[in-house]
């Protein structure tokens, strides 16, 4: 017999995996805080659940193998226990929609990024619908969830949705098929938010966005925002995560100069080093644009620390272009960059153009990019030796040892030992003593 573990008295039981980016990170917050109001109880585990929830990306095709894989193992627990219902949500479920069936026929939920109110409703249907699974991949450019609170998870720092979707439209990106048109959250629904988390003991908000910078709702810009969320109290720190060449602003730059608050780290994706491929990858910018914004933001905000992200081998891309990525990434003097291979994504516009770099190239590349990379923040971070910096303490180092682990205002790993007045939330400056390219390490000095 089959027994229906949710006809049960007890409640149903939820378990939730995340794939991908901090947007499905704070996406998952929001799917269980509306699954915890319509009677959902979390846990940690699979096989404890009733329902098992994956929330994916489809950036790459390596993520979406990651999620199929996962899911041929999920599907075990399923064929041991036919009542548990097995979903697929996120940017993955927006990509394949119903196809995914075919690919999973494990599945009885397919919800996009902008069907997560209706969840609850579509698990509660799938007894009904007689082995059809639930679809539903409708992008809402209306569908803010600004109304629901996400589910905090603890901790001196929160993640906070400003805008959702994506107009660029870059030729190599899945984003605004998956996540839909941009849209921004009212200042107010922010900032409630927020002196919510202030008062949970949140010292640190990261507004988060697919194009955070091209926020706007009303009158209200990037750097206006910016400078409203810094006058909430307890809050002591702001952070911003990616914001677009194309959008930043004199707005937002002199938010980052003179509001204390917000911290002087700037994620800049370049993508490439090479005009002829920023152009293909419809990027918007040149690299003489892209580099005479470095410079307006470091004669503005003189200590910032810069990051990026970079694709190597995209449709095109010579050996020649290649080096000029490197040869520009050398002349920024990156603290740290995310580098890719270049990935063919179905529906984007670079889709039709071809995949024209090998594999070994695109590795070749990839590897070399790391390398420089690798050599370049060990000498930027190792340059930092003997001076001090306020670290927002955020817990046990990794590799414990009574150690504690925290963050400068350049967003660099700092790790200390820790002592009895030392406490997670404080703010202490630490001289650095010695340094790796991923880590300072220093003592607190009062
Ligand atoms: N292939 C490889 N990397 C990609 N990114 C986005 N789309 C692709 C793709 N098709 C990278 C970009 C972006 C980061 C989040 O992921 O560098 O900034
Ligand atoms: Fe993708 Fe470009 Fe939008 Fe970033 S700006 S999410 S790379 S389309």
């Amino acid at each position: 017999m089959i027994h229906d573990r949710t006809t049960s008295t007890r409640p149903p039981r939820v378990y939730l995996e995340t794939y991908g980016c901090q947007m499905n990170v704070a996406d998952s917050q929001t799917i269980t805080a509306i699954l915890r109001r319509a009677g959902y109880e979390s846990v940690d585990r699979p096989d404890a659940a009733d329902v098992i929830l994956l929330n994916t990306c489809a950036i790459r095709e390596h993520a979406e193998e990651r999620v199929l894989g996962r899911l041929t193992a999920l599907a075990r627990i399923k064929q041991s226990r036919p009542g548990v219902k097995l979903g697929l949500l996120g940017c993955m479920a927006q990509h394949y929609r119903a196809a995914l069936i075919e690919k999973a026929a494990c599945l009885d939920v397919v919800a996009g990024p902008d069907a997560y109110r209706r969840l609850p409703e579509m698990l509660g249907e799938i007894g009904n619908a007689a082995f059809d699974p639930m679809i539903d991949v409708r992008l809402d450019r209306a569908e803010t969830y600004a109304d629901i609170s996400p589910e905090f998870g603890g901790g001196v720092r929160a993640y906070v949705t400003a805008m959702r979707g994506c107009d660029k439209f870059c030729a190599f990106c899945v984003v605004p098929y998956v996540r839909g048109r941009e849209r921004s959250i009212a200042p107010a629904d922010l900032l409630r938010e927020i002196r919510g988390l202030a008062a949970r003991g949140v010292k640190e908000v990261v507004l988060l966005g697919q194009t955070v910078n091209a926020y706007r709702h009303n009158d209200t810009d990037f750097g206006a925002l910016l400078k409203m969320i810094a006058r909430i109290d307890g809050i002591e720190r702001i952070r911003f995560t990616s914001p677009h060449p194309s959008d930043v602003s004199d707005s937002m730059i002199d938010a980052m100069a003179t509001e204390p608050k917000v911290q002087p780290h700037l994620h800049l994706p370049i993508q490439s080093g090479s005009d002829r491929v920023l152009a293909a990858m419809e990027r918007g910018y040149t690299v003489a644009q892209y580099l005479n914004l470095v410079e307006r933001v470091r004669a503005a905000i003189p200590d910032v620390a810069l990051s990026t992200d970079i694709i190597v081998g995209f449709h095109g891309e010579t050996e020649s272009d290649f080096d000029a990525t490197a040869n520009v990434m050398c002349a920024v003097g990156y603290d740290s960059s995310f580098m890719f291979k270049y990935s063919v994504r179905e529906h984007t516009r670079a889709f039709k153009l071809g995949d024209s770099v090998p594999e070994e190239d695109k590795q070749r590349r990839l590897t070399a990019l790391i390398a420089l990379q690798e050599e370049m923040s060990l000498t930027r971070y190792r340059a930092l030796i003997g001076r001090t910096f306020p670290v927002l303490v955020e817990g046990p180092a990794r590799r414990g040892e009574g150690r504690l682990a925290g963050k400068t205002p350049q967003f660099k790993t700092a790790i200390f030992s820790g002592n009895s007045t030392v406490h997670i939330g404080d703010t202490v400056t630490m001289r650095v003593d010695s340094a790796t390219g991923h880590s300072l390490l220093g003592t607190p000095i009062l």
